[in-house]
């Protein structure tokens, strides 16, 4: 079972209540629960914590609740130089790499975000490949009614935020979807031509993964892909970069390759495109 998830607006109705029983969500809206406040103290599963430990939550952060005190869900790696946090929204929640976001969530929330992506390789069928796992949102939706999603994840600590994200728990527990810790620019060699039914790629920004992006990378998803198979390639569309549009590049690149009925489409943020 996943620890107590609170945010601040838990944590701001157990302070508003001061005394006896408050309703909220401990699993960031996925189900209710009730919890006693007594003597300046919350007792949530077992726990007992000071409502002065309540009063130090912040905006836009998820903490779990572990030894009697909540601990962000945020960590800085070493390693790559980045820090993770699991960012709370008014649905399932989104993961930022050094406060980059990895999916929309201002004028979409990641939700919807997802089942936009997902419908752009509808119907779902066969083996599909998830290119880039991140919370596992697109490798959950797409199993629904695929034979299995192969999902790959480079950065382990993106797969240790996923673990207490409640959003993300079928991502380890579905048996269609096998996760692999893995770098997919380097891996999807392995695959044989045609391995494929769909491919949802969707990669972070150009800065953080430009092989992502490349020719060879391209080329490599066309031919993993089957005859009559969908691909959908999501293009981040910064604010900033949004004048110089970056997906007509993604689009002729595509074309390049040997993807037909390459198409743009807005309300997904990303590409279309079929092997004949
Ligand atoms: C936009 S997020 C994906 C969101 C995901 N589809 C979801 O539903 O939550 C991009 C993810 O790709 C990962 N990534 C970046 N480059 C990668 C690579 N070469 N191979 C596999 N994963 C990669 C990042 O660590 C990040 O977690």
């Amino acid at each position: 079972m996943l620890p107590p998830i609170l945010t601040k607006k838990e944590a701001d109705r157990i302070i508003s209540k001061k005394e006896g029983a408050a309703s909220l969500s401990l699993d960031l809206g996925i189900s209710s629960a009730t919890v006693l406040i007594k003597d300046g103290f919350v007792n949530i599963q077992k726990q007992k914590i000071p409502l002065s430990a309540l009063q130090k939550i912040k905006e836009k952060t998820c903490y779990i609740l572990e030894d009697n005190i909540p601990k962000q869900i945020a960590f800085f790696s070493d390693e790559t130089s980045l820090y993770y946090k699991l960012l709370p929204t008014q649905n399932w929640p989104t993961i930022t790499l050094s406060s980059t976001p990895m999916h929309r969530y201002s004028t979409i929330l990641p939700k919807k975000d997802t089942e936009l992506k997902i419908k752009e390789i509808s119907p779902v069928k066969g083996i599909v490949l998830d290119t880039c796992c991140g919370l596992g949102y697109t490798a959950i939706l797409s199993s629904k009614n695929a034979e299995k999603v192969y999902t790959f994840e480079k950065d382990k600590n993106v797969l240790r935020i996923a673990e207490f994200n409640p959003y993300s728990k079928e991502l380890f527990s579905n048996e269609k979807i096998e996760i692999r810790q893995k770098n997919i620019f380097e891996e999807i060699s392995q695959f044989e031509d045609s391995f494929f039914d769909r491919i949802i790629h969707d990669p972070p920004t150009f800065k953080y993964s430009p092989e992502l992006y490349s020719r060879e990378f391209h080329a490599e998803l066309y031919r993993v892909l089957k005859k009559g198979g969908i691909l959908y390639h999501y293009c981040p569309c910064p604010q900033k970069t949004k004048e110089r549009k970056f997906y007509p590049k993604i689009v002729k690149q595509l074309r390049g390759v040997g993807f037909k009925k390459v198409e743009y489409h807005a309300e997904s943020s990303g590409v279309r495109a079929l092997k004949f």
